[in-house]
């Protein structure tokens, strides 16, 4: 993983890429979900917190239609012309920018060409989003040079839009969302349908603990899809027997046990797990506000369950890390956090047993799988902003 450069370092690494200076750098985080899984992508509820581990973008306008990229990550390099956005499938880490340059297109904005440099420390493929940190820092780059005037939700769209229709990941908006409107010391329980947002102070009390696996599975994305396919297919159920509904964000847990045996069985499954993990979320909105976080840290792990044996998104390195989360003291609660299939663990710990904790953890897991497990303590950070 790349340090984060200085950003007076980042404006000089341009400079010996492209001969001069950047006009402006700006940046973007990735995120750790609380809780809250599956669900954006059914209008529903989650609670994810922006890390101090980002994605920085320096660019500089062209007066031509060309653009080019440098990512100081890979020693790479890929250009396009606005005339012709397509993959560089020599150069897959330029996708993100490219995709977010076709759908500013698409949508009518007006862009020339620019040069730009990419360099960031959000773990990849770790379930951290470091695309959506690419996709919302290349918005909030390109929105401040070309004067675009985009709100933050807007460039959140935008960025999604770009892993849907460009990368071919059929995400919801969570990851975008947190990534250009998270906030200092605070989660945020984002409502994923209307995107009001409500921010939940994490005080002084508790631990951020992310735990990777270093496991990743391939055709992360076709699982995704899948499962998203399965979801849509038990709403367009419940639709039929309630006319009222239009996402299983509207189904209760009431009508869901009354209609549950009407399905394919991994489809009530599915949904299960996300009308179950809407609830938790909330309720665990309710016992941050009452400082509760025992009953914050129980949620979590019947959202870890559900997702292992509901939505089946867990492999056994996710749940061997909660399961060695579940018996230690001052561990309030721990989960796989993201999509799934690999990559990492969240836990919120007290703040006095964060040391004994990583090291146990980090040791365990050594000693059971013979993989070397990366822990940071994350911090909660502002959203996507122009430094520089
Ligand atoms: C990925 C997607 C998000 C969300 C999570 C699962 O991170 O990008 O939109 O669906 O998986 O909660």
């Amino acid at each position: 993983m790349t340090r984060l450069p200085t950003v007076e370092a980042f404006r000089e690494a341009f400079g010996a890429a492209f001969g001069s200076p950047p006009d402006l750098i700006a940046r973007a985080p990735g995120r750790v979900n609380l809780i809250g899984e599956h669900t954006d992508y059914n209008d529903g509820f989650v609670m994810p917190m922006a890390i101090d581990r980002e994605v920085r973008v320096a660019v500089r306008r062209r007066t031509d239609r060309l653009v080019r990229l440098v990512s100081v990550n890979y020693h790479a390099h890929s250009e396009f012309s606005l005339d012709d956005v397509a993959h560089d499938p020599a150069q897959p880490w330029s996708n993100y920018e490219r995709g977010v340059v076709r759908i500013l297109l698409d949508s009518g904005a007006i862009v020339g060409g620019f040069d730009m440099a990419i360099v960031g420390d959000v773990p990849q493929g770790a379930g951290l989003s470091s695309s959506a940190a690419v996709e919302v820092a290349t918005l909030t780059a390109l929105n401040s040079l070309f004067g675009l005037g985009l709100a933050p939700f807007e460039v959140a769209k935008m960025g999604q839009r770009a892993e849907r229709e460009f990368v071919g990941v059929s995400c919801g908006i969570m990851d975008q969302a947190i990534s250009a409107v998270g906030r200092a010391g605070h989660a945020m329980l984002l409502d994923c349908r209307s995107l009001e947002t409500t921010l939940v102070p994490l005080g002084s009390d508790v631990a951020v603990v992310v735990t990777d696996t270093a496991v990743t599975r391939g055709l992360v994305g076709s699982a995704y899809n899948d499962r998203r396919a399965e979801c849509e297919d038990a709403s367009a159920h419940f639709a039929t027997v309630y006319p009222s509904v239009r996402a299983l964000r509207d189904v209760s847990e009431v009508q869901f046990q009354a209609h549950a045996n009407e399905l394919a069985q991994v489809v009530a499954k599915r949904a299960r797990h996300v009308v179950t993990e809407n609830a938790r979320v909330i309720n665990a909105g309710e016992a941050f506000r009452r400082g509760d976080l025992p009953e914050v840290g129980r949620l979590m792990y019947a959202s870890h369950d559900s997702l292992r044996d509901d939505f089946e998104v867990t492999v056994p390195e996710l749940d061997f890390l909660v399961d060695l989360s579940r018996s230690r003291a001052g561990v309030f609660g721990a989960r796989m956090t993201g999509a799934g299939f690999g990559g990492c663990i969240v836990a919120l710990v007290k703040p006095e047993a964060v040391a004994s904790y990583v090291e146990q953890i980090a040791a365990e897991y050594r000693t059971e799988t013979g993989l070397i497990p990366r822990v940071f303590v994350c911090h909660a950070t502002d959203g996507a902003g122009v430094i520089g």
